[in-house]
């Protein structure tokens, strides 16, 4: 059954709960339910409520007669009132909804971004039930163990130019790995970044056009973080960042990082930078120099040299016959 309980967050609307968190957070000893009561012009009764609330989702507060509240662990979750602690963007992530279980982080982004939520507007899942990749496959969600996020953006951005949506996204995943763990990520055309050789990460960009301009774009990202080996199909190659790292990796600080980076990326897209953006992805790509093999959406095979990407993003070959081939779409694996 998808889950549909939702919390909403946004920036100039905190609930009482999340500046709780919030005070508790900033401060490093004990805050009375006094000062607390007087800070959020509320009783201290409704404190100490609103204080049981955030128990039940998982937060350990210690409580001591004269001393007041003190947080002794944040819940292991992307609840938005933790997510948005210190976050200073100017779009994205200004509104976050967050799901326990939902069907797909997309599929809610989209519905969203049909009843008009505006730009930058992040959709967040502790789990997903039919989280979906590219070209009708499934991605695996446990709970707690990866990032399932999706963005709404209304780019005016020529629908040729939609790949550059994907490649920016796949440059600010790539960075908030690195900035967070110190591993080595690279980005693999179209839509994949990497870590030993492995895919750690995965972009699903979804359309909503018109004629000829683009109504809205949902960009999904699956992050696996703290997956264990045992959560992959074996035949799958795929890697977490646990498993590279060999330690925890907190969700919490990815993916405020990755929301930091991605409002600087896509306000150079929607400054129409997209040679910064294509000579940043060509520094960070695993693809580019490398014998490959490209099959495409309508099941065709190309192989040779991955040589660079056209001013659309589109991915470049260089084939045995010296001839280039233009890949638009479709898989990408080095051989
Ligand atoms: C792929 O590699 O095929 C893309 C995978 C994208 C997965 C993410 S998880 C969050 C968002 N919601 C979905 O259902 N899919 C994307």
């Amino acid at each position: 059954m998808p889950d549909n309980s939702r919390k909403r967050y946004c920036h100039n609307r905190l609930t009482k709960e999340d500046q709780i968190v919030q005070y508790l957070t900033s401060s490093s000893g004990y805050l009375s339910g006094e000062e607390i009561a007087q800070k959020l012009r509320i009783s201290r009764t409704a404190v100490w409520n609103h204080i049981n609330e955030l128990k039940a989702v998982g937060f350990i507060i210690e409580s001591l007669p004269h001393l007041g509240y003190r947080l002794v662990r944040e819940p292991d979750s992307l609840l938005p009132s933790l997510v948005s602690i210190g976050l200073k963007t100017n779009l994205i992530g200004k509104s976050i909804y967050h799901y326990d279980n939902p069907d797909s982080t997309n599929d809610r982004a989209d519905s969203l971004a049909k009843r008009g939520e505006p730009e930058g507007t992040v959709v967040i899942a502790e789990a997903q039930s039919a989280g979906r990749g590219r070209m009708g496959r499934i991605w695996l969600s446990p709970r707690g163990k990866g990032i399932y996020l999706s963005v709404i953006l209304r780019p005016s951005l020529s629908p040729t130019r939609t790949p550059f949506l994907t490649l920016c996204t796949a440059i600010t995943v790539t960075e908030a790995i690195r900035a967070c763990t110190g591993l080595e990520a690279f980005v693999k055309w179209p839509n994949d970044v990497l870590v030993s050789d492995m895919k750690v990460c995965g972009i699903l960009t979804e359309l909503s056009t018109e004629a000829d301009r683009i109504n809205y774009a949902i960009v999904g990202i699956g992050l696996n973080v703290n997956c264990e080996k045992s959560d992959f199909p074996t035949d799958l190659k795929a890697t977490s960042l646990r498993l590279e790292t060999g330690r925890d990796v907190s969700r919490l600080e990815l993916t405020r990082s990755f929301l930091h980076l991605l409002d600087n990326n896509y306000a150079l897209l929607l400054r129409g930078e997209y040679s910064g953006i294509m000579e940043h992805w060509l520094r960070l790509s695993s693809t580019i120099g490398k014998r490959v093999k490209a099959e495409t959406a309508s099941g065709k095979n190309w192989e040779g040299v991955a040589t660079g990407l056209d001013e659309d993003g589109c991915l470049l070959l260089r084939l045995d016959n010296g001839m280039t081939q233009r890949i638009t779409g479709g898989d990408v694996s080095l051989i």
